[in-house]
């Protein structure tokens, strides 16, 4: 039996979608396509333009920005070319990119040495890892990773040489260069997008946008990618619409126009029982002093906590005011609160955003324990709730990365922005009712007989350009059957053409709803149609 041939008893597997990824199918997409249009719309009114990023990014992109030690990079990236959750990949994607850009003169002594030694030392570990099957390679890695080895090999034996050799310098600049595209094409690790932030800012850097006028006002929707636990309202692959404002400042108004926008999306697609939750984390002056004091409170208490907030006493304190441990709760709300231990400039600006959000009529909740999971933010921060969302209700989460441009290696810049979860937003607006109606189709065409199909194909044509959404059946069908079929589709007419029809010139239109009929000639139906709209 060939390779592939299924053996008769055994029936074909049956392939579903992976955990955590789901198909959208029709009515439903008609309700996503709504949304997205919303946010094209009312975005567009705030003067923010569309970006499309890519879906996978470096890696090294997502742990600088998000955090290494964030159970977003952590735990829930899927990282292709290393195997997931693996130290030691992260690690040689780490050491690969500060070789590579290793200034190495051949000057300096002890540059050279660590740079050969170092490149030794990343080879050898690169093999062990790969004999672990810790690491992935194509041919295309061993092979650069052979010729790396190589060429450290041969740039040591110069070195030890160039007292015989006169033109040893330019050797060595070329054999340098040579390691370092070897080094490029030992692969580095990708990762799908756990969010999109990060690649916002790595556009803005990569594209010199502080050229343009300031500040840069870009949106983006589409798919994000996180390991975690499905369940309701929380996916592997989910969607985001999010927005992210560059440049041009941190004037409080800036951070209260774009909550007003994502308020204003909200209300046009009338989200019920939407709830606005906003703080400040504070910034590198002041925060690092309160999560000491906070450290130091939680050390206090710490028996009296569950397992993963005493752990986080250590990785990162401000997480265990998100715990939603119910034993917990007493014991957080006596801890220090943020906004009694703000610096001047800090508090000055929450108090001045709070105004600014008053002076929009938009509003909002203090909430001194949000305090948001990824490592990039600063000062203002906010989450919104909508109802009928169980325990993943968190419907959007945003605030201020004034660092984190330049952290990417970009000039200094101000930023602020959010995301929604726009299956969460959806399955609030099901929940509620306001979903609108799946749109039937406008005519069926029931037709009968070889030249009534030839004049059905022109009619379709002309129906679809003027507008209208058609359903023609590709075979002939008996018009009880067609009628049938019209009514199964929603659609509101049929139009009957058969022999008789086609003959006369006039061409018959059934109101599905009432059963009524008229005849009209064919430039009277496109007219008879557009009436009814
Ligand atoms: P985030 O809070 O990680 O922030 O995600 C924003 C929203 O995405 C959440 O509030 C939630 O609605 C949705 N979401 C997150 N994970 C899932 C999941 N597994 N399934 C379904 N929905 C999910 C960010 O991503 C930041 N980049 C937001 C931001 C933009 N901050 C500044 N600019």
């Amino acid at each position: 039996m060939s390779e592939g041939a299924v053996k008769k008893e055994e029936k074909p597997r049956k392939f579903q979608a992976i955990r955590g990824t789901r198909d959208l199918l029709p009515p439903e997409t008609a309700l996503w396509n709504h949304v997205e249009q919303t946010a094209h719309a009312v975005f567009g009114t705030f003067g923010f333009g569309e970006i499309r990023s890519p879906i996978f990014e470096w890696t090294e992109l997502f742990a600088r920005s998000i955090g290494s030690n964030t159970d977003v990079v952590s735990k829930e990236m899927y990282v292709l070319g290393l195997q997931h959750d693996n130290p030691t990949g992260l690690d040689l994607a780490h050491r690969r990119e500060t070789l590579m850009f290793m200034s190495v003169p051949s000057s300096d002594k002890s540059g050279i040495d660590i740079f050969t030694m170092q490149t030794r030392k990343f080879c050898s570990d690169y093999d062990a890892a790969l004999g672990k099957e810790l690491v992935y390679a194509d041919v295309g890695t061993k092979v650069a990773l052979k010729y790396l080895k190589d060429s450290i090999s041969y740039l040591v034996d110069d070195l030890l040489e160039q007292t015989r050799a006169g033109d040893w310098q330019e050797r060595f600049d070329r054999t340098v260069a040579l390691c370092k595209q070897y080094l490029d094409l030992v692969e580095p690790t990708i990762a799908l997008r756990p969010e999109s932030t990060a690649s916002v800012c790595r556009a803005y850097i990569e594209h010199g946008m502080q050229q343009l006028p300031q500040p840069v006002k870009l949106y983006y929707m589409g798919p994000m990618f996180r390991r975690e636990r499905p369940q309701k309202g929380r996916y592997r692959q989910f969607y985001q619409i999010g927005a992210e404002v560059l440049g041009g400042g941190d004037a409080p108004a800036i951070d209260a126009e774009v909550i007003e926008m994502v308020m204003t999306f909200f209300d046009r697609l009338e989200l019920q029982g939407v709830q606005l939750d906003i703080n400040s984390i504070g910034d590198g002056n002041c925060r690092p002093k309160y999560v000491e004091l906070l450290r130091a409170e939680l050390l206090k208490v710490k028996d009296k906590l569950g397992p993963d907030s005493q752990r986080r006493i250590e990785t990162n304190p401000l997480r265990v005011l998100d715990s939603k441990v119910k034993e917990e709760q007493s014991i957080i709300e006596k801890l220090p609160r943020i906004a009694d231990h703000l610096c001047e400039e800090c508090a000055a600006h929450y108090a001045a955003v709070k105004h600014q959000l008053e002076m929009r009529g938009v509003i909002y909740r203090e909430n001194w324990r949000l305090v948001r999971g990824l490592d990039y933010y600063m000062r203002t921060t906010f989450e919104i709730t909508a109802q009928g969302l169980g325990s993943q209700n968190a419907v959007c989460g945003g605030g201020r990365y004034d660092g984190l441009v330049e952290l990417l290696g970009g000039p200094p810049t101000k930023g602020i922005g959010f995301a929604i979860g726009e299956d969460r937003l959806i399955l609030s607006l099901q929940e509620s009712g306001k979903a609108p109606a799946q749109q039937g189709r406008d005519v069926y065409i029931a037709w009968m007989g070889e030249r009534a199909h030839a004049t059905a194909i022109r009619a379709a044509k002309d129906l679809r350009k003027a507008g209208f959404s058609v359903e023609l059946p590709p075979v002939e069908q008996k018009f009880g059957k067609a009628l049938g079929q019209a009514d199964k589709l929603g659609a509101k007419y049929a139009l009957i053409l058969g022999d008789n029809e086609v003959s006369e010139g006039l061409w018959t239109l059934k109101t599905l709803a009432d059963g009524t009929q008229k005849k009209l000639s064919e430039p009277e139906l496109i007219k008879e149609l557009r009436k009814t709209r």
